[in-house]
Order: structure tokens, then sequence, then C-alpha cells
């Protein structure tokens, strides 16, 4: 059975994105791993980074994207269902092994999501609370069951922000990844998203663990950035801490514009060496956190 691995902080513009591609890519592309990228963001920014927008739109136009999936689970009516394998682009970019589930502008959002409960539930508060949360803990795993022993790794790429979406990706996953700046404000994307996880696992409805933390310099650079990794690294220790870290590269900004990630448009560039680079410790992270998970 494959990982499922949330690409999380509740901060935008980290690169969460950025990292989940290319690190999905150079998973199978490097590493012969079968990987899924599950595009849970209505902004479609991983969608976008690996397929032009006419492809999308065909796709759109034929239902298949996630929305399509999320409509079967939440709709009981006797609709002829698509499987999930249908609407998964196989070896998207021409990897090998690297396949995605598109995500969609128009995804069920947290307002549409409360509204078909609260009919379902025959405007009852008690109800709508208990399929509320009943939806929240099966609505990605519901999604990604028939597929998860076709894969090595799934990897979720989140809206910054809490929404039911995100909350079911996690009690979905197995690992969670970090991705921050090495600012101030990052960091409290970081605290936020620590207390939503602690809540769940207090819960007992999520068992995720922590591979680590991965710093991304995108924007200036600051004189504040040596004292904020201090402080991370004091808060989660030094093993969860990536010694790699991504550069600010103008090639990972430019391969967006080729739909691409920036490993296959300019694996020599300093961002797509530093993604290969993560990659391989990501892999070494994991069998470190599994041994000491038992
Ligand atoms: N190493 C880099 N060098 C240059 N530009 C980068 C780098 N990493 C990411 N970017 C750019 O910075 C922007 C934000 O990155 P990204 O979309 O990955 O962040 P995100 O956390 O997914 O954002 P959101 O919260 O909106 O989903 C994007 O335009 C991306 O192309
Ligand atoms: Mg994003």
């Amino acid at each position: 059975m494959g990982y499922v691995i949330s690409v999380v902080n509740m901060k935008g513009g980290v690169g969460k994105t950025t990292i989940t591609v290319n690190l999905a890519t150079s998973l199978a592309k490097d590493h012969g791993m079968r990987v899924l990228i599950v595009d849970l963001d209505t902004q479609i920014n991983a969608t976008l980074s690996l397929m032009p927008p006419l492809q999308f739109a065909a796709l759109k136009k034929e239902n298949h994207t996630l929305k399509q999936l999320i409509h079967q689970l939440i709709q009981s009516n006797s609709e002829p269902k698509i499987p999930a394998k249908n609407i998964i682009v196989k070896d998207i970019c021409k990897v090998k092994g690297l396949d995605l589930l598109p995500g969609d502008i128009e995804q069920y959002n947290d307002f549409l999501l409360a509204a078909t409960l609260y009919a379902q539930s025959n405007k009852n508060q008690q109800d709508f609370e208990r399929n509320w949360n009943i939806l929240e803990d099966c609505l990605l795993q519901n999604i990604l069951v028939s597929v998860t022993n076709d894969y090595d790794f799934i990897l979720l790429d989140f809206p910054p922000g809490d929404y039911l979406l995100t909350r079911s990706g996690i009690i979905a996953s197995d690992f969670y990844l970090i991705p921050a700046k090495p600012e101030p404000l990052s960091v409290i994307g970081i605290g936020i998203l620590e207390g939503h996880i602690k809540k769940l696992k207090e819960s007992k409805r999520s068992n995720i663990t922590l591979i680590g933390l991965v710093f991304s310099s995108i924007g200036h650079a600051t004189n504040l950035a040596p004292r904020v990794k201090k402080r991370v690294t004091a808060d989660f220790g030094e093993e969860k801490i990536f010694n790699t870290e991504i550069p600010l590269n103008v090639a990972v900004a430019k391969a967006v514009d080729e739909f691409k990630p920036v490993v296959l448009t300019e694996p020599k560039a300093a961002g797509a060496k530093a993604f290969v680079e993560l990659t391989k410790e990501f892999l070494q992270k994991l069998s470190n956190t599994l041994a000491t998970r038992g």
C-alpha cells in the first residue's frame, strides 16, 4: 500500500505546490517510484504545473476532475459513477509512473458541502454535525481507497488555510511534510497547522507523523532567516529539518510557464538540483521516521 503524504502549511505561497510536483517527479523519474499527485486546491496550481490549460479544459468538460469524485461521494443518487482510475491522468509530462488526479476550479467548498449535508440531515443540527465529522473522516480515504495499492506514494497538494478537504486529507495521510519560508509569518502558519494536527491526533482521528520541514527561499531573503530557522529547529529537533534548502531560482518560476516541473525543463538549474537532493533526503528521512515510529 502506498504512503499518503500531506504537503502542508496553513500559510500561502511558501512553496507547497512547487515542492509537491518536483518531489513527485523526481521520485518517479530518478527512483522508479509510482507516484500520484492529488490536487486539492481550487487554484489548480499543481494541475497547471503539469499540463497546459487546454488539456485541463478538456478534462473539465468531461467531468474528469476531483470534483466529480467528491460529487459522487456526497450525492447519493444513482448516476453511473466514474471510477478514480478513469479520472487519473497517467504518466503525466511523459514521466513513467507519475500520475495526477486533477483538481477543479469549482471544487466543493465548505459552504457547498455544508449546504448539501444540512439538506441531507433534514436540517437537524445534531445529525448535520455527525454527518460533517463522518465526511471529514472518510472523504479523502474513500476517494483514494481504490487506487492506494497502485502507488508507492500519494502526495496531497493543499490550499492554504483550514478547510474540510484539508482536514480530510490530513486524516487520510500517513505522513506530512511542511514547506516553509524562513520568515516569521510562515512560522505562524506552521504553529496553526501543528495546533490542528494535535487536535486531530488527540481525538484519535489522525495518526499522521511528520517527516520533516523544508525551507524554500521564495521572495526576498531577510536577515531574520537565521533566527527563524534556529527557532524552528529548536521546536522540531534538528533531525526533522531538511539539510537541503530550495534556493530562489528563476528556472523554477519559468518552468510553470511550460506546464512542467523544473526537474524536467532545466535539470541543470540550481533549483532542479536542489529538488533532486531534496528527494534523496526525503527517502532517507522517511526511512528514519519509519524506524523510530516502529
Ligand atoms: N525556488 C523557487 N524559485 C523561484 N520561484 C519559486 C520557487 N518556488 C516557488 N516559486 C514560485 O513562488 C510562487 C509560490 O510557490 P508555490 O505556488 O509553490 O507556493 P504554495 O505554498 O503552493 O502557494 P499557495 O499557498 O498559493 O498554494 C509560485 O509562483 C512559484 O512558481
Ligand atoms: Mg499551492
